[in-house]
């Protein structure tokens, strides 16, 4: 079942049960070395699956929870292999939608859930989005609207004496300091990733896309194949109604928001060859509008 919540829409399991989780890697053709996110609705619950919550964590949850934030702790037992891919930690987050979050309060069990799209593709900012690319593959999409947020959630690892941001996301880095003091930021992109949605190429559509900078208009293109996806300015030479704007004022939220489906909109224009794209101001969710820019731009291997 697919359940909305404020970042994206995820792909929603029993996490106690294997069974029932086999069938969101199968689902999302997701490689088994990639691990899920467990979503409930308490931190009582949530104790009674990891190892213990540092003071720093708490700390944190307890102002963003519910919301944008996943963190990583050291998980019990009772969590199966299959959902932290034989790591002995686990991602949980407490998400905010008030629908998921009845749903997650009736249950005696938590939910593993990915972002509801095929591996490796943009995740999915409205129900329709789901129901257009795992269709039959789900029973039932509960519709909770547009996400409010637009990006997956910043993960915040807990393992180590230094809290460490393993994926930029949709709680601004710069909030997380303000409260517990700087924190590490990986940046790296290897084949073996601590997190794999950290993965290069991960968040691209099927179209090539590039950054505005890496690409000249000649004369043999035509430019009304060209589409573009911009922060607050459209591009001269290509024609306005190819171009999304994330947010003309500029606002770095509304922009977040806007991202994934702007991007699926374009990749689904069947008169657009190739989509341009730039990068944002790196500050606030813009740090994580530009990690999935980055991504959506890297060349697949
Ligand atoms: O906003 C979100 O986080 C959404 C919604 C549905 O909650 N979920 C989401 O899930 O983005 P997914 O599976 O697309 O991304 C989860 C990321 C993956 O990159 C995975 O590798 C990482 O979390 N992850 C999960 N468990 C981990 C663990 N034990 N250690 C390291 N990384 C982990
Ligand atoms: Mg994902």
């Amino acid at each position: 079942m697919a359940i909305p919540t404020e970042t994206v829409y995820g792909l929603a399991a029993n996490a106690f049960n294997e069974e029932a989780v086999t069938k969101i890697f199968k689902a999302k053709n997701r490689p088994s070395f990639d691990p899920l996110i467990v979503h409930t609705n308490s931190l009582k619950k949530i104790e009674t699956f990891v190892e213990g919550i540092p003071e720093q964590a708490k700390k944190l949850v307890s102002t963003f929870w519910p919301g944008p934030l996943t963190i990583l702790l050291k998980k019990k037992s009772i969590v199966p292999d299959l959902v932290t891919s034989g790591l002995d930690s686990v991602a949980v987050r407490i998400p905010n939608h008030p629908m998921t979050l009845e749903l997650l309060s009736q249950l005696d069990f938590p939910l593993a859930a990915p972002s509801a799209n095929p591996f490796g593709y943009v995740s999915p900012t409205m129900a329709e989005h789901v129901n257009a690319q795992l269709g039959e593959k789900v029973g039932y999409v509960l519709d909770g609207g547009a996400c409010e947020v637009g990006v997956e959630s910043t993960i915040v690892s807990f393992l180590n004496e230094k809290p460490r941001v393993l994926r930029l996301g949709g709680l601004a880095v710069e909030k997380i300091e303000a409260l517990i003091g700087e924190v590490e930021i990986n940046q790296h992109s290897s084949s073996a990733p601590a997190a794999p949605g950290m993965l290069k190429s991960h968040y691209s559509p099927g179209k090539t896309i590039v950054l505005i900078n890496d690409f000249s208009l000649n004369n043999e293109d035509n430019n009304a194949e060209i589409g573009a996806i911009v922060f607050n300015t459209p591009l001269e030479n290509i024609p306005l109604e190819n171009q999304l704007i994330l947010s003309r004022s500029g606002d770095l939220d509304e922009a977040a928001r806007n991202l994934f489906s702007s991007l699926r909109l374009l990749d689904q224009n069947p008169n657009i060859k190739t989509i341009l794209t730039e990068y944002v101001p790196n500050e606030g969710l813009g740090r994580a509008i530009n990690d999935r820019i980055k991504r959506a731009t890297a060349k697949k291997d």
